[in-house]
């Protein structure tokens, strides 16, 4: 039984279809891209998967929890964890508050209120950030990081909840090819951790660190499995032709 299991999954906005019809599977600890042209619905996927959109007909699954209606906290409570496109830290914050508050969103009032949690989590805050590498950057602003530096904040953010699938939309995007090469390395050790689901342009990139891959054109699946198999694919060579 795959973790994710997305079945007929579609989505409209007026007149427009963003996903129609979409299925989509991904095991236990698998890390699955998501690629297509411009505008073929993979950050619409993503977030009917998160419970940002509700979809207009189809279904989640998430493990054994039907999650196709569920607010995004009860999402999170079965396993989910996102990053968006668009940057959420808190910029007039200090990289190890940003994490700190992170970790501190599975606590009770009374924790907090006792500031129980800010010793307890002082470990889990320093190890998370040693492992995204900004270890000597937790006194600084967030604002102040580098973009790629606060790609890897998010993403370390994101684990705090210890998820069992995390979303990733396009992480690398205006990225340098260093900071792309240093992603990829920072996401390898997740291996056994937790599933990955990760939208990227790079196919490279995405082909190197991912099991299988799903392709989207027009808001439809239009082949999924290992690279070599999808780029053997007829279809996908004809998405990415027809837009260029
Ligand atoms: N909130 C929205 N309202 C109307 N149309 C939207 C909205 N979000 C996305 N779309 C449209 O849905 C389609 C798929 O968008 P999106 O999922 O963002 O594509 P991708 O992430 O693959 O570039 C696009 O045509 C986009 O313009
Ligand atoms: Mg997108």
């Amino acid at each position: 039984m795959s973790l994710l299991e997305v079945r007929g999954l579609g989505k409209s906005y007026g007149a427009l279809r963003a996903l129609d019809a979409a299925d989509l599977d991904v095991a236990a600890g698998e890390f699955h891209g998501l690629i297509g042209p411009n505008g073929s619905g993979k950050s619409t996927l993503l977030k009917c998967i998160a419970g940002a959109e509700m979809p207009t007909e189809g279904s989640i699954r998430l493990g054994t929890a039907d999650v196709t209606r569920l607010p995004p906290p009860e999402r999170a409570r079965a396993g989910l964890s996102l990053k968006f496109q668009i940057t959420s830290v808190l910029p007039q914050l200090c990289v190890y508050d940003n994490v700190l508050l992170a970790l501190q969103a599975g606590d009770s009032l009374f924790d907090l209120l006792l500031s129980r949690s800010r010793r307890r989590l002082d470990e889990q805050v320093k190890a998370l950030l040693s492992r995204f590498r900004l270890d000597g950057r937790a006194q600084d602003l967030a604002g102040h990081l580098s973009h790629g530096e606060q790609q890897w904040l998010e993403i370390a953010m994101a684990l705090a909840c210890r998820p069992t699938l995390l979303l990733l939309d396009e992480p690398t995007a205006g990225m340098s090819p260093q900071e792309r090469r240093a992603t990829g390395e920072l996401l390898e050790p997740l291996r056994g951790e937790c599933a990955l689901l990760i939208v990227e342009h790079d196919l490279g990139f995405i082909g190197e660190i991912c099991d299988s891959l799903t392709v989207l054109d027009q808001g439809q699946v239009v082949a999924t499995g290992p690279l070599a198999e999808v780029q053997a694919s007829e279809r996908v060579a004809q998405a990415y032709l027809n837009h260029g």
